[in-house]
């Protein structure tokens, strides 16, 4: 794990002398619309510590969004992603190929939910992921509709856009939209209007008569849904919502497209959150935790609905680059060897009954939910009105950023705070972390 000792270390305020600099440069040089949510800046990083230009090293709580699953500089990618940039970089899959492509297409067909021949295809980002998988769906079934829920989060490219819920910060002042997106409700367990135990039967209710009422089954593409909801605050379905939705997409001949993006890969204490309910989607995107840092993503799906599309109408110059090909190898060879499903139940084991402790001390604590190593705080200002308050939220976050914790807030309405530590984090980190964290909350109420 790169050497670096896993001690959290302040030697300077938050962010330093050094991260002030080069933040200021940041300024002069890059667009405002690129924003930092904690600029320190990194100089090395792995294990559960994130080490600074100030000497400071902080704990990881944010995994860079879900992306360094196994570790920053996990040992067995940087071998191979070292490997592979000495032999070649780049010939474009699509002119002349290369055997990690297909390596990793099939470990995708092994490691995803449901034993039906599968077939993959390879992007850069999540959000192109989700963009072919829709293209897919289209191509497929010769129907154009999809439906997304509410507090979805599925990217910042045009179509991610209008598949997204949220109007700030991704999607004000960025229209037009692409058309042909309905929204329904989502299974939204703690803010069900009827109480938590209605939510799966009652959610299914209202999303299937407003499919068939506003779009028509028969006009309806596919329904992409995240199986645990990612930036929309880590709102967990309750169970029974994602089972009775695929199933109604099997009868309607509608596709299910599951975005695993977030939670895809370990994270959830399964390889892919679906197999929780032993969901079985139709396609399935993937991204982030896939490569260890390295910017790949995939469309995998039915052999049937990937091969519809006609030879030349996926692609791209980049996707399915070897370097991040090796280094998608180099981690999922890491989460089998280390059983890091495993890992991310152990992690939630460690986390959820101090979450919890926490949560019966300070009321503003109105939910504590979330899986593996997927879990999330959603705070409010009034207990039974449940009334968010993304101020508390932002001053818990900032206390513990000056005490060297990264930690990041989500959620529709800015009220939540999540954690997602990279599960290379030794116990001592976590622990350290949430006392952190509770000593955020007692300085911030
Ligand atoms: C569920 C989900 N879908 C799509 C995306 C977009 O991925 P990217 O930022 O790689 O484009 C994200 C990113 O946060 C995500 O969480």
């Amino acid at each position: 794990m790169t050497g670096i000792e896993q001690r959290r270390i302040l030697n300077t305020a938050i962010p330093g002398p050094r991260s002030a600099a080069l933040q200021a440069r940041k300024n002069a040089a890059v667009s405002a619309g690129v924003s930092t949510g904690l600029p320190v800046y990194v100089e090395r990083a792995g294990g559960g510590i994130l080490v600074d230009v100030d000497g400071n090293q902080l704990i990881d709580f944010g995994s860079g969004i879900a992306v360094t699953t196994v570790g920053n500089a996990a040992p067995r990618v940087v071998e191979r992603v070292q490997a592979q940039a000495a032999d070649f970089t780049h010939t474009c899959f699509m002119v002349t190929p290369y055997a990690e492509y297909v390596e990793v297409a099939e470990a995708l067909a092994e490691l995803t939910p449901g034993d039906h021949e599968k077939r993959s295809a390879l992007f850069n980002s999540g959000a192109e992921a989700v963009e072919n998988a829709v293209k897919i769906a289209r191509s497929a079934t010769g129907r154009q509709a999809v439906v997304a829920f509410d507090h979805a989060y599925h990217g910042r490219t045009n179509l991610t856009m209008s598949l997204t819920a949220k109007n700030m910060p991704y999607k004000h002042r960025f229209g037009p939209f692409a058309g042909e997106i309905y929204r329904v409700p989502m299974a939204y367990p703690y803010r069900w209007p009827t109480g938590p135990d209605n939510c799966a039967e009652e959610a299914f209710a209202q999303f299937a008569a407003q499919v068939h009422a506003q779009v028509g089954e028969e006009n309806t593409a596919a329904v992409i849904i995240e199986p645990i909801q990612g930036e929309g605050g880590f709102v967990v379905p309750p169970d029974g919502f994602l089972t009775r939705v695929a199933d109604w997409c099997r009868d309607n001949g509608v596709l299910l497209i599951a975005d695993e993006i977030q939670t895809g890969f370990c994270r959830t204490g399964d390889w892919f959150a679906c197999d929780h309910e032993g969901v079985v989607p139709d396609l399935i995107t993937t991204a982030k935790g896939i490569a260890g840092g390295l910017p790949l993503a995939a469309v995998t799906g039915r052999a049937e609905i990937m091969d519809a599309v006609h030879p030349g109408g996926l692609g791209g110059t980049y996707g399915g680059n070897p370097v991040a090909c090796a280094a998608a190898l180099g981690a999922i060879e890491t989460m089998k060897a280390e059983d890091l499903p495993g890992r991310a139940r152990a992690v939630e084991a460690l986390f959820v009954p101090r979450l919890r402790e926490m949560a019966a001390k300070y009321v503003q604590i109105g939910d504590v939910r979330g899986r593996g190593a997927m879990l999330a705080i959603e705070l409010v200002s009034d207990p039974v009105a449940k009334t968010p308050d993304p101020a508390l939220t932002a001053a818990v976050n900032k206390a513990c950023h000056a005490e060297g914790l990264v930690t990041l807030t989500a959620g529709t309405y800015g009220n939540v705070l999540r954690f997602l530590p990279p599960l290379s984090s030794p116990d001592h980190l976590l622990t350290e972390g949430l006392d952190i964290l509770e000593g955020a909350f007692a300085a911030s109420v």
